[in-house]
């Protein structure tokens, strides 16, 4: 028995043995650093009145230059091209925005990083709050980042600079950062969805707050008290993800969710856009004697737009005589709609019509097909509607089954009675 054990011991150490030297054979070591990303970017300015101002407000646009600093990224030791330190360019073209992050690392990183490579821009912003304080948006498809950056020099003193004619070189620090990725879902009726929302710096010091906007009107979100919601929790001291989990997503949960955080005054935030796609259930069904009425209903789908085309043999149907029915809404916000064709019998000795009713809808990646084939009955057992055939036909089998149930059970009863007599 111990022999035994002592062999699988061994045998284990032998795995474990090779598998670290493969591991080793592999490994060009990987290696984490900071490195500086260079994005063109636009200063907005919002200002109060103006003309040609909406709702009060007009903005302003410059073109600036974000530096990113310390952002730190991995990678394998070879791949990573040397680092050349980012120096804020002499002749000064555009005012340029240095802001140092110290927080991280932050696993988009790379995607901005490789960003110009891949043919993808990235969008940028930056806007002054107030005082010293800034807020640099940041985005690429499936991405939107948020950073909080506080500069050495306040807006004012920027300002006097600015208006000497200067392009200035504005050194921040980025001390909070907001995330979301990807920042819009789609989820069926009666699934789950994550929001993502993930935060970076000092925890301890923020709040995070979750408030849903539908139809023009807006609520914050309680967790706590809505059981079909929670609220991510895991996380270290310097990043969390918050992201908002929906559990047997109905109609009413489609709309913008706002995941916003706040530090010592700040607010920083993401809107998400969750859109319910429930694809439509399509059944087709055929009915009445010279002429043939198909009906295809697309039943609980959303949202509400969905389109029919009818074709006969594959190619659309001519001069289609089409009737559609109004919507008709399910309790849970769901639409029903059906599409009635009219048809003519296809002609004696014909071969059979094929009919297909397609059905496309914004959650289809193809059209919904749905069949039917229409022959003209046999000239002997021609009745005027080939649904009521069907019916008799049912009908007649009924009643066979029936007359071989009584006969059984009338053999059986007899036997029983003979049983009797023995
Ligand atoms: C600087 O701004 C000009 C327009 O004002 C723009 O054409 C140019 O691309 C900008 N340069 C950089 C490096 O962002
Ligand atoms: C650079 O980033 C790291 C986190 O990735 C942070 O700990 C460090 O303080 C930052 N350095 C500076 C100079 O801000
Ligand atoms: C929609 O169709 C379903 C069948 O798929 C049915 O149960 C439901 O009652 C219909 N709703 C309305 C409002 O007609």
């Amino acid at each position: 028995m111990l022999g035994m054990k002592r062999g699988k011991y061994l045998l284990l150490m032998l795995i474990l043995l090779l598998h670290s030297l493969a591991v080793q054979c592999q490994g060009k070591p990987v290696v984490q650093r900071a490195v500086d990303i260079v994005l063109p970017c636009e200063y907005v300015l919002m200002k109060e009145g103006g003309r040609g101002s909406l709702g009060g407000l007009t903005f302003s646009r410059e073109r600036v230059t974000l530096v990113l600093r310390n952002i730190s990224v991995t990678g394998e030791g070879e791949e990573l091209d040397p680092i050349t330190e980012y120096e804020a360019p002499k002749d000064k073209e555009n005012t340029t925005y240095q802001a140092t992050v110290r927080v991280g690392p932050l696993p988009f990183a790379e995607r901005l990083l490789h960003a110009e490579c891949e043919g993808e821009e990235v969008g940028c912003e930056i806007s002054p709050i107030y005082g010293e304080f800034y807020v640099a948006h940041v985005y690429l498809p499936e991405l939107s980042v948020s950073m909080m950056c506080q500069a050495e020099v306040s807006m004012e003193e920027q300002d006097v600079l600015k208006e000497q004619g200067e392009k200035t070189v504005t050194p921040m620090t980025v001390d909070y950062i907001v995330s979301s990725s990807p920042p819009s879902h789609h989820s069926h009726i009666s699934g789950d969805v994550s929001l993502n929302c993930e935060v970076w710096g000092d925890l301890d010091r923020m709040e995070v707050e979750w408030y849903f906007q539908s139809e023009g009107r807006g609520r914050r979100v309680f967790p706590s008290e809505e059981p079909r919601v929670s609220v991510g929790q895991e996380g270290q001291k310097s990043k969390g993800d918050v992201s908002l989990v929906l559990r047997g997503v109905l109609v009413s949960d489609e709309g913008t969710y706002i995941c916003t955080v706040s530090a010592e005054q700040h607010k920083i935030q993401q809107i998400l856009k969750l859109g319910i796609r429930e694809p439509p259930r399509v059944s087709i069904s055929q009915r009445g004697g010279r002429e043939t009425r198909l009906t295809c209903r697309t039943d609980r789908y959303y949202p509400l737009d969905v389109e029919f085309d009818w074709l006969l043999n594959g190619s659309p149907v001519p001069d289609p005589d089409i009737e559609t029915s109004s919507h008709r809404k399910n309790s849970d916000g769901t639409y029903n709609l059906s599409s009635t064709l009219t048809v003519p019998l296809p002609a004696a000795g014909s071969d059979p019509h094929t009919y297909t009713c397609s059905v496309s809808h914004v959650s289809l990646a193809e059209p919904i097909l749905a069949h039917v084939s229409i022959a003209l009955p046999d000239a002997e057992s021609y009745t005027p509607s080939g649904y009521r055939l069907i019916v008799s036909s049912t009908i007649i089998s009924a009643i066979i089954f029936i007359v071989a149930l009584a006969k059984s059970i009338w053999a059986k009863q007899k036997q029983g009675a003979e049983k009797k007599k023995e």
